[in-house]
């Protein structure tokens, strides 16, 4: 777990080995200890350099021992032992030093970075903070504004960025642990005092409370109920007004009381699951580490709207080279002008010029001979998708990849059109496309293995997050969030308001209210749906019983919000109104509040107080409901899946896990008695009648969400 040598007969090189990112796990603790107490007891050692192996120094804490007991020596005094020590001690860090890594250097008294190395603090994405000194030393070191910074929002910085902050003391192209033994030979004979960060004194500005104040208003407003960002500012102004000594303490006390928080534990099964979703594996035995995804060079976009221009944009970044195609001249002028400008901007702030050079745009589908791939986002049209994927067949190499980017069709009709189904996949993006981080992959039956391998590697090469899924009406994310909105509308037609609503939803967490962000989406998106569907529209049959679609309750709001051409912000008017068309600042609107009022008074519902209490379950165990029923189904293969789509694509707050998270943290028996309870109330409301899995899970005993995979996999599967 470490090893330990001695290098020009006087430097002890101690190396982590904990693969794959050298984490700090009991076993390591041990083995630095001991290397440590060796080489301080070595008469022949005069300096100490601590080093990663594999070119990565150390990711911190190992978060998997964060569920059990503490084992193994405790970090904090390892750490101040280190620093105290009579003998230089150097980090070489290459790769990463990340949280308790970070902290590892931070004891060090000299730190030398490889130019491709990252550090930072990212303790508070997983719902703690550096509890290792960090939040005492690094305020010491750089300041408290620059220390606040880093350690509220856990963001990783560049070596360069850390020299320039005096976190490290050089930066180096060349083999981090060579500079850094030399840099230890010549360190040897100069004094520590200084170096010792936890003895200096923190450097405070003169409006310290003011600043302290602005921040923890700032910090308030962007964690939306997530209390380690607060913490790490207390713990901060501990290290701008306590000795050491004291700060360390109420470290530990603000660390005490934030692991052992539901939060704490949502947020490290955030970290786990995102990665366990890259993990696909079909019935076939065909998974994500022996299927062999295609290399892909060149690729197409097909239709340059809201979406395909994004996806330009993001394949573009990466360095594929890419043709995009739209149907109209004037249309491609604009979306060309679009994709340019979006990634001239990207090229501005990252300084470089922009690779406008792998850019080809066209109106015809001839150009598409040679492509690897190509992703289709015309219309939401079944038909029209159709035309353009039996066009492709005719065009494409036989070898090229055919996806679409449709949010809900079925992919594997599109596929059925084409002479390679098994090379047909959905990869759908989500709004806007080049910016967000959710990538659902839709495996239809036919899809090959290679053909969903070369999907996902290409998300993650695209930065995305990707999920494979299943194909049914609306995959997972929009097929979840259908019972979720009519949820919403349900609860406007008995009493409530969208900004109640929204309010509730946004102080649970949210970014936005289900109102405010279908107003951002665009309102009429969904109206269609509802009109190709038949639930609304001059075809509908007058018989029909008013709130009543196709023997289930419906409410027509939505609808009628439509007919007088509120779209949301892209018209001015929506559930809110906006100061002009495309304006983002939502007021409320007295004539939504007239409409609920005659809406009421004409079908005799006598509104009545809502709580909050009842607006969050009714909204997010109808959202978790149809989770269960998607794994009931086959089409997502793990709980994890449905919460990384939910974290990733639709704005659900990290430090609630998830929705199917949330549902095990409430209780999966409490959400059963509530779903029975309103289902009761409300009989024709399918969306909340209990699903089969959850209901076996209550009678298995409620395990928590990381077993219920068992009681999945004897479960048909369409993954
Ligand atoms: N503990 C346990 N496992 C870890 C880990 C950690 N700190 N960091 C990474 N891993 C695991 C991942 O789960 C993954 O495992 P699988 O292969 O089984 O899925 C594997 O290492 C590789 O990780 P990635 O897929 O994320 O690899 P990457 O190359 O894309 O990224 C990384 C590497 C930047 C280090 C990234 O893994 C990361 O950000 N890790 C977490 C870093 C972190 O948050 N450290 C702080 C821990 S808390 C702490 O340190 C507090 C304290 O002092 C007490
Ligand atoms: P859009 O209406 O903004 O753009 C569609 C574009 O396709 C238009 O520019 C149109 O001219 C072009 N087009 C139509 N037929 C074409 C053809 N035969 N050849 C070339 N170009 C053609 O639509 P948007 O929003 O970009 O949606 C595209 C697809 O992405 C749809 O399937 C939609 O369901 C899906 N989607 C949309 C999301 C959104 O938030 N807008 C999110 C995720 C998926």
């Amino acid at each position: 777990m470490a090893r330990y040598e001695l290098v020009k007969r006087s430097v002890a090189l101690i190396t982590l080995t904990n693969p794959p990112v050298n984490a700090l796990s009991s076993a390591v603790r041990h083995a630095i200890a001991k290397s440590m107490e060796h080489a301080l007891n070595d008469p022949k050692v005069t300096a100490v350099v601590i080093y990663g192996e594999n070119g990565r120094f150390c990711g911190g804490a190992d978060i998997r021992e964060f569920a059990g007991p503490l084992r193994g020596p405790p970090l904090v005094p390892l750490l101040d032992a280190i620093e105290a020590g009579e003998k230089p001690v150097v980090a070489a860090i290459e790769g990463v030093a990340l949280g308790g890594g970070f902290e590892l250097a931070l004891v060090c008294h000299y730190r030398i970075a490889h130019f491709k190395a990252r550090l930072g603090l990212p303790e508070v994405t997983l719902g703690i903070l550096p509890a290792a000194g960090g939040t005492q030393r690094l305020p010491r070191l750089i300041g408290i504004p620059a220390a606040l910074e880093l350690i509220t929002t856990g963001r990783h910085i560049s070596a360069q960025e850390a020299l320039k902050l005096g976190i490290v003391d050089q930066v180096t192209e060349q083999n981090a642990c060579e500079v850094a033994v030399e840099f230890a030979l010549r360190a040897v004979a100069k004094p520590l005092s200084s170096r010792r960060v936890s003895t200096l004194t923190t450097p405070c500005p003169p409006d310290l409370d003011a600043l302290l104040e602005a921040v923890t208003m700032q910090v308030k407003k962007k964690a939306r109920g997530a209390m380690a960002p607060l913490a790490c500012v207390q713990a901060v102004r501990a290290a701008a007004t306590m000795p050491y000594s004291k700060g360390i303490k109420r470290e530990s006390e603000l660390m005490a009381t934030l692991f052992n928080s539901g939060q704490a534990r949502a947020l490290q099964y955030c970290f786990f699951a995102q990665r366990t979703a890259g993990k696909w594996t079909l019935p076939s035995g065909a998974q994500w580490n022996n299927s062999k995804p295609r290399e892909i060079r060149r690729a197409a976009v097909i239709g340059l709207g809201t979406m395909g221009r994004g996806i330009v944009v993001s394949l573009a970044r990466v360095g594929i080279s890419v043709i995009a195609v739209e149907s109209e001249k004037k249309l491609l002028e604009t979306g060309k002008q679009m994709v340019i400008g979006m990634l001239e901007r990207d090229a501005k702030r990252q300084g470089v010029s922009a690779s406008l050079n792998l850019l080809k745009f066209t109106l015809s589908l001839q150009d598409l001979k040679d492509v690897d791939i190509v992703i289709e986002a015309v219309f939401e049209d079944m038909a029209l998708k159709k035309h353009v994927f039996q066009e492709l067949s005719k065009v494409c190499r036989p070898a090229t990849l055919l996806c679409s980017n449709t949010s809900g069709l079925d992919v594997d009709a599109l596929a059925g059109v084409t002479d390679r189904p098994h090379l047909v996949v959905g990869m759908h993006f989500f709004s806007p496309a080049h910016v967000m981080k959710l990538l659902e992959v839709v495996c239809g039956p036919r899809s090959s293995s290679e053909t969903i391998a070369t999907a996902m590697s290409l998300g993650k090469r695209m930065g995305k997050v990707s999920v494979a899924v299943g194909n049914c009406p609306g995959f997972v994310g929009n097929r979840m969030l259908k019972p979720y909105l009519d949820q919403a509308t349900f609860l406007l037609e008995e009493g409530a308001t969208p900004e109640q609503i929204d309010k509730a939803l946004e102080d649970f967490g949210f970014a936005m209210g289900v109102f405010r962000m279908s107003d951002l989406a665009g309102l009429d998106v969904g109206w269609r749906v509802r009109k190709e569907s038949g639930l609304t529209g001059p075809d509908i049959d007058p018989k029909n019983p008013p709130r009543r679609r196709q023997g289930h309750r419906y409410c027509p709001i939505p609808d009628m919000v439509c007919e007088q051409g509120r779209f949301g912000q892209k018209t001015g008017r929506g559930w809110y109104m906006y100061d002009s068309p495309g304006g983002t600042n939502a007021k409320s609107d007295p004539l939504i509040q007239n409409l609920l009022e005659m809406y009421r008074s004409r079908y005799g519902i006598q509104p009545r107080n809502i709580s909050d209490q009842e607006i969050i379950e009714r909204c997010l165990f109808a959202l978790a409901n149809e989770g269960f029923r998607i794994l009931e189904d086959g089409i997502a293969a793990r709980p994890e899946d449905i919460d990384v789509i939910y974290l990733f694509g639709y704005g659900f707050p990290r430090h609630r896990g998830g929705p199917m998270f949330y549902a095990s943290m409430v209780g999966l028996e409490r959400v059963l008695e509530r779903l029975e309870h309103y289902h009761q109330a409300h009989p024709d409301v399918p969306h909340l009648e209990p699903s089969p899995l959850l209901k076996k899970l209550v009678a298995c005993g409620s395990p928590p969400v990381q077993n219920w995979r068992e009681h999945i996999k004897t479960m048909h599967s369409h993954l």
